[in-house]
């Protein structure tokens, strides 16, 4: 219980703006000096980019290195700045509060729709079947045209499930599991084709990654994902290195979105500069083309008519808002969307777990003694200082990532109240439910393992 922070939630003050914008500035040129993968560089720049901003918007006044903020007319637009305190796109994901992004803000943000309980309700209605628990606890929280997938259903009117991911490391880790899980329990219940694209070729952009590292890295991610249990029959898994060149179908909606999306629209959404270069800036196109069914001619028999949906955590929604402007103009349906909130990092959720920092982390081939350790030793307690305290007033299960974490794998609604009301009254010490929690990881980490051994190099080659 000794590593508590400082975790207000609120906004900040002009003066603790100045000082992040200037920690900030400091890390950008220490990262530069020390000559950092440029993808390491291009996100502390933005993130100082967008401090900057909410600096002006307090203030009013531009940020200026050395010279703190005295007098101030604060300016009319606070929402504004409440709501830019999150930072979301698809490479960075940072908030101030220890609480997490607030996702209700974000939803007005990107113009999507909260999951709500009429919608759940009719989940359960059209396809007879108890929500799954990441819905139920709001985990998947926010959808774009949900209710056009479930009148399709009803309708028996066919469409698929499309997801993905970025083969930015050899080990996932269990945030990544998430879309993943979900989108196995959406396939088993609406029983449909899956397409999961892995951006092997994304990555090789991003990062300072060669092409064979990168296409490596795609085939050791595709055993996790295989050994997830799709119906295999039904899903079609690909490295965009290995896939794309053999199919004109894809190529041809590659180059038709490209053709419907300026430079100015991809800089507007992704926060490209001129610097970029140029794959990163034609990437989007590649990304958006699966959504579209024409895209994969063997599976849909040339059908350009049916509609996707497409689980992720909410960090990729800029590629599909941009995809679903283009659809109409190309005749296709918009795809439809179904949104996650982010596994935090162990440290706290004011940032979500990322491969790149493994003590943020707990990978998928973490051994149960990893798992124990970096949960004893770096999940983010919301428990009090001393034993006393903690009795008397009690855990925050609002920032304790412990509790987080079990609210995504413990399945059980009845054990996790009760470990919720102990936590909260005091009854449960820090180490007790970091121990519950590390016996909900350790078996489901261990299974995870057993299944990827039997995922065979044949089943990757041939898409599942
Ligand atoms: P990537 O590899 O960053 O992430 C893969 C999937 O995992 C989600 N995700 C998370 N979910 C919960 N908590 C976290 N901490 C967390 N970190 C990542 C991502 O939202 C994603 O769903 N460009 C993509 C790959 C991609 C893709 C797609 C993803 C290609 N086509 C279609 C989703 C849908 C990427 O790099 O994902």
């Amino acid at each position: 219980m000794s590593n508590r922070q400082n975790c207000d939630s609120g906004s900040l003050s002009a003066l603790e703006l100045f000082e992040r914008v200037t920690i900030q500035g400091d890390k950008v040129r220490s990262l530069k000096a020390a000559e950092a993968p440029k993808d390491e560089i291009d996100t502390a720049v933005r993130l100082l980019l967008s401090l900057k901003l909410m600096y002006k918007a307090t203030t009013g006044q531009d940020y200026k290195a050395g010279s703190p903020p005295t007098d101030f007319t604060p300016v009319n637009n606070a929402p504004a700045l409440a709501e830019d305190d999150d930072f979301v796109d698809p490479w960075t994901v940072q908030t101030s509060s220890a609480k997490g992004v607030d996702y209700d803000k974000l939803i007005v943000r990107f113009g999507s729709s909260k999951v709500d309980k009429e919608l759940i309700s009719r989940i359960e209605r059209v396809t007879g079947q108890k929500p799954h628990h990441f819905l139920r606890r709001g985990i998947f929280f926010s959808h774009r045209d949900m209710n056009q997938i479930l009148d399709a259903y009803e309708n028996k009117k066919p469409f698929y499930l499309y997801t993905g991911r970025g083969p930015s490391s050899e080990a996932m880790h269990v945030g990544h599991l998430i879309p993943f899980i979900f989108t196995k329990w959406l396939q088993e219940v609406f029983d449909i084709p899956l397409v999961i694209q892995l951006t092997d070729d994304e990555k090789y952009l991003w990062k300072d990654l060669t092409v064979k590292r990168a296409n490596e890295y795609a085939i050791e991610n595709a055993k996790d994902i295989i050994a997830c249990g799709f119906n295999i029959n039904k899903t079609f898994i690909f490295s965009d290195l290995d896939y794309l060149g053999m199919s004109p179908g894809f190529y041809k909606n590659i180059v038709k979105i490209q053709k419907h999306v300026t430079f100015n629209q991809v800089k507007g959404i992704f926060g490209f500069t001129d610097s970029d270069c140029i794959g990163k800036i034609s990437f989007p196109a590649i990304q958006a083309a699966p959504s579209f069914s024409s895209t994969f001619p063997q599976i849909f028999k040339g059908k350009e008519d049916i509609q996707c949906l497409i689980p992720c955590a909410i960090d990729q929604d800029p590629y599909f808002r941009m995809t679903r402007d283009v659809a109409p103009r190309l005749g296709y349906p918009k795809p439809a969307l179904l949104h996650s909130i982010f596994f935090p990092a162990l440290q706290g959720a004011q940032t979500k777990m990322s491969a790149s920092d493994p003590n943020s982390s707990i990978f998928l081939t973490d051994t149960p003694k990893q798992i124990k350790t970096k949960i004893n030793k770096h999940a983010f307690s919301g428990g009090k200082d001393t034993i006393e305290e903690h009795r008397k007033y009690g855990g925050n299960c609002d920032v304790d990532v412990s509790y987080m974490y079990l609210t995504f794998f413990l399945e059980d609604d009845d054990k996790l109240e009760q470990l919720k009301q102990d936590y909260t009254s005091g009854a449960l010490l820090t180490g007790e439910l970091k121990k519950a929690l590390i016996e909900t990881l350790q078996p489901l980490i261990a299974a995870h393992q057993e299944r990827r051994k039997q995922v065979t190099n044949e089943m990757v080659l041939l898409g599942c």
